[in-house]
């Protein structure tokens, strides 16, 4: 019997949306990518382009670009990168009000077309488009999940390979908390070659790099001028996507439902989760010193407020 074919929607066909997208078609994550957006011609024209590139590549996946949501039903998985991105300036949370109508209609038709989906949120600010995208869909929480921890660490190996002088890929790294100032780097974790990186550095570097980590979206953002990075955040959503699709049980760190993890329940917050076809299929539980977990703890709060304030508008 031939293996059920794969189909993953990404909605936008900004620049987020199209480079997963293009990352998910040129790496055979599934058999079809559908890439939706309201603007007419973008995703069509984009979607054409990337398949023009499948010989050269070498993928077999069939990007569609569509308007219409019905091309999207009967996803696995759906990455929403809908919305508006950052100006200079801004901060994520600026974004809340905008992208709360956004995101409130593209998961009503997700969940309309596609009840069994894994939806994985891009859109910012990224914790609380995640807890919106639960309540739309009214999906188990572990089928919706956000991308951020995988994006952040990556961004963290990187500057810390950056100043050691050594290969990203030597760097073992992980960021918990919210996509934004309470962002928890965590430095007992950190390794180099399996050398953990406190020893490598001294308490101001660390803090420096952790900083930069935290600020290096609104970095990229002030050099860009007009919207905000695309590359590595594709990167991020299409790894997520390799894991759920493959059922890979890899933990990736993302933002998912808490129910008693790290003493912290029921909101979405950036944590280590292990992720398989059913979606979140569990937390993973690091030892944390008191700082970290105080750190984590107001994070899991500022995102619980903020959460609580959309539920109130939204009434
Ligand atoms: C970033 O950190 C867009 O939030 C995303 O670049």
């Amino acid at each position: 019997m031939a293996e059920a074919s794969t189909k993953v929607t990404v909605v936008g066909a900004g620049n987020v949306g199209s480079n997963t997208a293009r990352r998910i078609a040129e790496k055979d994550l599934a058999d079809e990518v559908v890439m939706v957006d309201v603007i007419e011609g973008l995703p069509q024209g984009l979607a054409l382009d990337i398949n023009h590139s499948a010989a050269v590549e070498g993928f077999d996946a069939r990007v569609i670009g569509t308007n219409d949501y019905a091309d999207t039903a009967g996803s696995d998985v759906t990455v929403i990168t809908a919305g508006k991105a950052r100006q200079p300036g801004m901060s994520r949370m600026d974004l809340l009000d905008a992208n709360t109508e956004i995101v409130q209609g593209v998961v009503e038709q997700i969940a309309a077309h596609s009840p069994d989906t894994i939806i994985v949120v891009v859109s910012n600010p990224l914790d609380e488009m995640t807890y919106l995208a639960s309540l739309v869909s009214g999906f188990p929480k572990e089928r919706v999940m956000g991308m951020a921890g995988v994006l952040d660490s990556s961004r963290l190996r990187f500057f810390i390979a950056e100043k050691l002088g050594v290969a990203p890929t030597s760097v073992e790294a992980i960021t918990l908390g919210s996509h934004g100032d309470q962002m928890v780097a965590l430095p007992r974790h950190a390794t180099v070659d399996g050398k953990p990186l406190p020893d490598l550095v001294d308490e101001t570097t660390l803090q420096e790099l952790f900083e930069r980590t935290k600020n290096a979206g609104a970095e990229i953002v002030e050099y860009l001028k007009k919207g905000s990075a695309y590359y590595a955040p594709s990167s991020a959503a299409a790894a997520m996507v390799n894991a759920i699709l493959s059922d890979s049980g890899e933990v990736l760190p993302c933002c998912a439902w808490t129910t008693g993890q790290y003493g912290i329940s029921d909101v979405y917050l950036g944590v280590p989760a292990r992720l398989g076809r059913k979606g979140v299929q569990g937390i993973v539980e690091l030892e944390l010193s008191e700082d970290e977990r105080r750190a984590l703890e107001e994070a899991a709060e500022a995102i619980r407020s903020k959460c609580k304030e959309l539920e109130s508008r939204r009434s």
